[in-house]
């Protein structure tokens, strides 16, 4: 069987955390060209050896601060200058911050909005020309908690947005996901047909 992803640019971001790191070696082993990035450079650095090491092909952004418009649009270019497209962006990084609902400061809550939400909207904001061109894919992670309503954290009782003071924000991307598929590949959008996919997927504790 060929390898699904031969050819195809794909942008993961956060590779120097775990489920990045485990993304980029994925999708190098089907045959992406991946680009990825992170804030902490010797992690980023050593997932991109590691898939090189493996013969795969990744060219990498560190430190990348993606809650920054100018460097989100500094990665897409990074890309674009490395393999001339993009086909795939898989939205993964972000922050993760837990507490109680009332305990969630003014601060707190700007910050977690800051760290797991609008890194999310600048940067395929960012990559929309070029998703639109190459008809490509967005994958987004979002929380199960803020579906779930939190009862799946056996310790914490379930808060208004998912469980208490954490993943919350991260149910706003589901709903992000809706405007992409309307300006995408909606019935009603302007861009009708393009042909362009969107999937927010939600890992329960993946370790
Ligand atoms: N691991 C789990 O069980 C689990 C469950 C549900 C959701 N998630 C979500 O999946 C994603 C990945 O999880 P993980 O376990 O690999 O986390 P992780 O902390 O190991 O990796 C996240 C990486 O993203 C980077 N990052 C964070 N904010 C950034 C920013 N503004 N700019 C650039 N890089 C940034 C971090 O430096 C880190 O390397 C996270 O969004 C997490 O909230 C994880």
């Amino acid at each position: 069987m060929s390898p699904r992803l031969s050819g195809k640019v794909c942008v993961i971001t956060g590779t120097g955390g775990s489920m990045g790191r485990a993304a980029a070696l994925a999708f190098a082993r089907e045959g992406a060209m991946v680009v990825g990035c992170d804030l902490n450079v010797d992690s980023a650095s050593a997932t991109a050896q590691l898939v090189r090491q493996e013969g795969g092909t990744m060219e990498s952004l560190q430190p990348c601060r993606l809650g920054s418009t100018a460097e989100c649009q500094a990665l897409v270019n990074f890309a674009v200058r490395a393999f001339g497209r993009i086909d795939v962006l898989f939205n993964n990084a972000a922050m993760a911050y837990f507490n109680w609902l009332e305990d969630i400061s003014d601060e707190g809550w700007d910050r977690n909005r800051r760290e797991e939400v609008d890194l999310v909207f600048y940067l395929t904001r960012a990559a929309w020309p070029h998703l639109k061109r190459s008809r490509g894919v967005v994958v987004n992670t979002a929380v199960e908690g803020s579906r779930m309503g939190g009862q799946h954290a056996r310790q914490d009782p379930p808060g208004p947005f998912g469980p208490p003071g954490g993943g919350g924000e991260r149910g706003v991307v589901p709903r992000l996901r809706r405007k992409l598929l309307r300006d995408g590949c909606g019935h009603r959008g302007r861009w009708r047909n393009e042909g362009l996919v969107i999937e927010s997927r939600a890992p329960d504790a993946a370790h």
